[in-house]
């Protein structure tokens, strides 16, 4: 049995319950919620971060806030967990697969670019377990093609390409705290309330 990740759950979330729950805090305006975005937002050097329900929201949101719309082709890789594709369908946009490497089980960029049509609008990289995926030449065909980029960061919290870390290197990177693919807030390097 290998562990992709196990969960860290310490005091501190605990805290942060029992706090919303007495101050009936029961939706995003509560101030535990702005001082996490706040904190990820320093850890990962970027402007903005926005905390929601789940990673497959975050592609969902990220998506449809790039303009991605009925009818639009997204590229996304064979090999990633269903809401990397649920969310382009979410969007009424069609996912157009191209295969993975066979040694890290990233999208192979040399492939992307013979399924791009007119029509394709966005392409989504997925940083399968915390192996980034080689940005550069996706970046140069998103440039190239006029493609938006959404990270698909769901499982690498913290992995840097270049000395940068995944999911900064696109219009949007979007993370997960499911159990298998992130860290809760309290682990992660960096990050204290
Ligand atoms: C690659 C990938 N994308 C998206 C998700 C969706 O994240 P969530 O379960 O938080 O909706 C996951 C994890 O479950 C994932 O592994």
């Amino acid at each position: 049995m290998i562990r992709v990740c196990e969960p860290s759950l310490s005091d501190l979330e605990k805290k942060y319950v029992n706090e919303a729950l007495e101050n009936n805090w029961l939706s995003s305006i509560a101030p535990p919620v702005q001082l996490f975005e706040e904190a990820f937002a320093k850890r990962f050097g970027v402007r903005h971060a926005v905390a929601v329900n789940s990673g497959g929201s975050a592609l969902f949101l990220a998506l449809w806030t790039l303009g991605i719309r009925a009818g639009d082709e997204v590229i996304v890789p064979t090999f990633t967990m269903v809401a990397t594709a649920g969310a382009v369908t979410q969007c009424g946009a069609i996912p157009v697969f191209v295969d993975a490497e066979p040694d890290t089980g990233n999208i192979d960029v040399t492939r992307i670019e013979e399924k791009i049509t007119p029509r394709t609008k966005a392409v989504m990289p997925v940083h399968i377990y915390g192996h980034p995926c080689d940005m550069d030449p996706i970046r140069e065909i998103a440039r190239d093609y006029g493609l938006v980029i959404i990270e698909d960061a769901a499982e690498s919290h913290g992995a840097l390409y270049k000395g940068k870390p995944a999911g900064t290197l696109g219009d949007a990177g979007c993370f997960s705290f499911y159990a298998n693919t992130g860290l809760c807030p309290s682990a992660l390097p960096g990050v204290r309330f």
